[in-house]
């Protein structure tokens, strides 16, 4: 069953077409990978998915229910929140506090807000610093208290902005593995990423955009033999 439909989206900014006509589903549980160079238009379909940007033109249609026009607050309410390429956690306030603001988004109790932000705490292996000041901790810890933050909303969708971009390799090794067990949870997710490595091994699906078009959708071993993905993206290595 398909838990998102992007239906001919469109977004402009002045004469720019961010995004142009763009179409695919996804499908409940699975990874989707969305990649495509620089510019390509991947964050501002993150940002027209979430609510933060109406589409100009076509269709978000999640879990069967029509989404143009709802704000991020409502979207977040009704299952799908997404983590922001920039991290900006709360950064004079601790890890827990950062991840009870997640949490806060379907109770007014503190008592399980802290109780619902340490589960997820946990899921993040992040335990060790639940009173550290989220502002001082190194970036590959602040790239999993932003998932922890999210997963505190109890999504159904997690949609995942360069959550390994400036990560080591170990770090990024780490977050490969939070992300697949964060579908072993049931959660769809659907994940931006420039590590081609890492997202050929976490992807079910791979929508590919270029100057704001969907160049390419299928499986990873079909993406990286599609002539179009490689000359526009991939590179003949
Ligand atoms: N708020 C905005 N106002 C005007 N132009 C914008 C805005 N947001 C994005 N753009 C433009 O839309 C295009 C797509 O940008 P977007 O950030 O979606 O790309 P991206 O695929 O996420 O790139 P990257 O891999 O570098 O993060 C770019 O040309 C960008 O300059
Ligand atoms: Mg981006």
């Amino acid at each position: 069953m398909a838990i998102l439909e992007i239906k001919h989206v469109s977004k402009f900014f002045g004469g720019l077409a961010a995004n142009s006509d763009v179409s695919f589903q996804l499908e409940q549980g699975m990874i989707m990978g969305l990649i495509g160079p620089n510019g390509a238009g991947k964050t501002t379909l993150f940002n027209c998915i979430t609510g933060y940007y109406p589409p100009s033109r076509g269709e978000i249609v999640f879990d069967g229910r029509r989404m143009n026009g709802l704000q991020p607050n409502k979207v977040c309410k009704l299952g799908m929140v997404r983590t922001w390429q920039k991290v900006r956690p709360l950064a004079k306030m601790s890890v827990v506090d950062n991840v009870m603001v997640g949490a806060l988004c379907h109770t007014n109790s503190l008592k399980k807000a802290r109780e619902m932000a340490m589960e997820q705490i946990r899921v993040v292996r992040l335990e060790h610093r639940t009173d550290f000041n989220a502002g001082g901790l190194p970036i590959g810890e602040r790239k999993k208290l932003e998932v922890a933050r999210v997963l505190a909303t109890q999504p159904k969708l997690l949609l995942l902005d360069e959550v390994m971009g400036g990560l080591n390799p170990a770090e990024s090794e780490e977050v490969i593995q939070l992300i697949l067990d964060i579908r072993r949870l049931g959660i769809t997710q659907m994940v931006i990423e420039h590590d081609m490595k890492a997202i050929m091994r976490i992807s079910d699906r791979i929508v590919v955009l270029n100057s704001g078009e969907k160049l390419a959708e299928g499986a990873p071993g079909e993406i990286v033999k599609n002539p179009e993905v490689v000359a526009a993206y991939l590179g003949s290595e």
